[in-house]
């Protein structure tokens, strides 16, 4: 089982950024944290991350008939994106949608997302664990 993991703009600042919010863990962090959950269940992963919306959509759809699963954390494209979206229902590969903080609880225009309308799932609130949480439920669907 092969997964693809991307995650979009500022999550590179991780650490960084509104640590009250995202945590002091770097991107390089997560990257090896979601590597280790793979590693644990034997499955191959590439962790994707951009800023650019366009670059988001051609990994998506370079990742058609190449991988099982994404996981991805559109990050602000979340909230305004129809083409990733659009990306997502185009390959039609099952998705999961993750957000390291919980967005329902905040601002009212996090409220809506535009990916997550072609994922499976959503985990949001949950920091880190969220991707385990998303590539076990991948794991698990693809049996
Ligand atoms: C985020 C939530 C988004 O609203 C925000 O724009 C991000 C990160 C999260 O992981 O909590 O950049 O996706």
């Amino acid at each position: 089982m092969k997964l693809l993991v991307i995650n979009g703009p500022n999550l590179n600042m991780l650490g960084i950024r509104e640590p009250g919010i995202y945590g002091d863990r770097s991107y390089e962090a997560l990257v090896k944290f979601v590597q280790d959950v793979c590693a644990e269940h034997g499955v191959e992963v590439e962790c994707f991350q951009s800023n650019h919306e366009g670059d988001i959509v051609d990994k998506i759809q370079a990742a058609y008939g190449a991988v099982d699963g994404i996981v991805i954390n559109p990050a602000a494209y979340t909230h305004t994106s129809v083409a990733i979206l659009d990306a997502l229902k185009a390959v039609s590969i099952p998705a999961v949608e993750v957000h390291l903080s919980d967005v329902s609880a905040r601002e009212e225009f996090r409220h809506i997302s535009y990916a997550g309308l072609a994922c499976e799932k959503t985990y949001a609130g949950f920091g880190f664990d969220g991707y385990r949480m998303a590539v076990e439920y991948l794991l698990e669907r693809h049996g």
